[in-house]
């Protein structure tokens, strides 16, 4: 069953890909160039300013910074450390295949990187994970899972390729002076958190298991009869919004782990204790931990 899972998205990506090259797309040298074509999340601040505050607290901002030291690991003993990756890096694109194995979900905007630019992306990651270097931060903080990567380039299920400068929402009705929108119900299926919140295949074949969550909302959650999508309880759910809260979030952290204490006063008896000292009180106490999270907790 696995194998099949493997292959069938090892063949989408592969599909993937060539739709990616049918379209000509030109790589690009520099962050400035890259903004062109992926607008930042400043850009759709002027007119969204409530829900750019709720994304400016989420983790989703900092899908770089925040995973820093995992990054810089990767590229020092993964890749640097590890003769037979090192070996495949040093080839034209092949930092970036290696590097894509995580820019995929932590910054897919570099899926139009030219080496060059992948090359001055990993350095920051060094020198900022090292040194806190602020240049290399200055470039950093431009690469996250943006509102343009969310309703354009990851708002339909591949092989589909979003349509250039079309914003892609759950209504489809407004019309907006900057973009034009267009419906697309991908966008409140599980299924559009999962391709970045589990499992991921790489072009070459090479499972990344950075996390395995949507495996245990599919496998256990839905299973067993949970009715509610990740947008159910992550987005509508007390109006989080954007703010996409997780186990870095008290108030949420608390709603997924139910506590059910049972107590019972009891008196122990202990034959070998002075007469008077004999019958001591005593209770017995059942603690339920329940999950009442749509997958396992924690991830990782
Ligand atoms: C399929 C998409 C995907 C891929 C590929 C991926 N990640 Fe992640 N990564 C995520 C998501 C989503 C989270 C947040 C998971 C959570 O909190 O449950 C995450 C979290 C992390 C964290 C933990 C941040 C924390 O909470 O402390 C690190 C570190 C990390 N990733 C590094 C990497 C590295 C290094 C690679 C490449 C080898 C990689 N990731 C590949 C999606 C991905
Ligand atoms: C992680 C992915 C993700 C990111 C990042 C993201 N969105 Fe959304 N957005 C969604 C999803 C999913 C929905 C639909 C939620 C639903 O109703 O099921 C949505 C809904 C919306 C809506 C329509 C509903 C409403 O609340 O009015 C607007 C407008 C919107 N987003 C704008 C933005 C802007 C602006 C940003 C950046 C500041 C942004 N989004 C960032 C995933 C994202
Ligand atoms: C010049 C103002 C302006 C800018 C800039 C702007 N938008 Fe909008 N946007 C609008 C208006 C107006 C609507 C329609 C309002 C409505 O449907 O209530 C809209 C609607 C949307 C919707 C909802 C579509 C739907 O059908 O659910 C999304 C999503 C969205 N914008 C995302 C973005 C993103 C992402 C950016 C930045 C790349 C952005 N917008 C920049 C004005 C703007
Ligand atoms: C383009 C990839 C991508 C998409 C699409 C995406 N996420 Fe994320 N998400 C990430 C990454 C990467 C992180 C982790 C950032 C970090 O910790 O460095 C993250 C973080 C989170 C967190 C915070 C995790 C924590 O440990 O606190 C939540 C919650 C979350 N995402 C929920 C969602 C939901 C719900 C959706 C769908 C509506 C979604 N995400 C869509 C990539 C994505
Ligand atoms: C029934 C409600 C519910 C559903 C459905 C649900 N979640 Fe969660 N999720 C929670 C709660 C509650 C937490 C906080 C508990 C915790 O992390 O300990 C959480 C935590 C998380 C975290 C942080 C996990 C960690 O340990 O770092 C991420 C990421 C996340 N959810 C993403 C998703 C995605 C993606 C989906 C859909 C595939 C989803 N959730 C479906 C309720 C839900």
């Amino acid at each position: 069953m696995k194998g099949i899972r493997y292959l069938s998205w090892f063949l989408t990506f592969v599909l993937f890909f060539l739709i990616g090259k049918a379209y000509g797309e030109k790589l690009v040298d520099t962050l400035d160039e890259l903004e062109k074509i992926y607008p930042p999340s400043s850009v759709c601040a002027g007119c969204h300013a409530n829900i750019f505050e709720q994304w400016k607290v989420s983790l989703h901002q900092e899908s770089i910074l925040h995973s820093i030291g995992g990054l810089r690991n990767f590229i020092k003993f993964g890749i640097e450390g590890e003769p037979e990756r090192k070996a495949r890096a040093e080839k034209p694109g092949g930092l970036k295949a290696e590097l894509m194995k995580c820019f995929t979900c932590h910054a897919p905007q570099l899926e139009l990187a030219s080496d060059k630019l992948i090359k001055e992306i990993a350095d920051a990651i060094v020198a900022f994970a090292d040194k806190k270097d602020p240049q290399a931060k200055a470039k950093l903080e431009r690469l996250n899972v943006s509102c343009y990567v969310c309703h354009n380039l990851k708002a339909l299920h591949p092989p589909e390729r979003p349509e250039k400068n079309v914003i892609y929402g759950v209504k489809g009705t407004g019309t907006s002076p900057f973009h034009v929108v267009k419906k697309h119900g991908f966008l409140q299926n599980s299924n559009f958190c999962m391709q970045c919140h589990g499992v991921f295949v790489a072009p070459d074949g090479e499972p990344i298991m950075c996390n395995t969550l949507s495996q245990s909302y599919r496998d256990h959650y839905v299973a067993m009869g949970g009715q509610k999508t990740c947008q159910d309880c992550h987005m509508k759910a007390k109006n989080r919004g954007h703010t996409f809260p997780g186990a870095y979030n008290l108030d949420t952290l608390r709603e997924g782990i139910g506590i059910n204490v049972d107590v019972r006063q009891l008196v122990d008896l202990n034959p070998t204790l002075p007469k008077e000292q004999q019958w001591r009180p005593a209770a017995k106490v059942v603690v339920d931990l329940i999950n009442n999270a749509g997958h396992r907790i924690p991830d990782g």
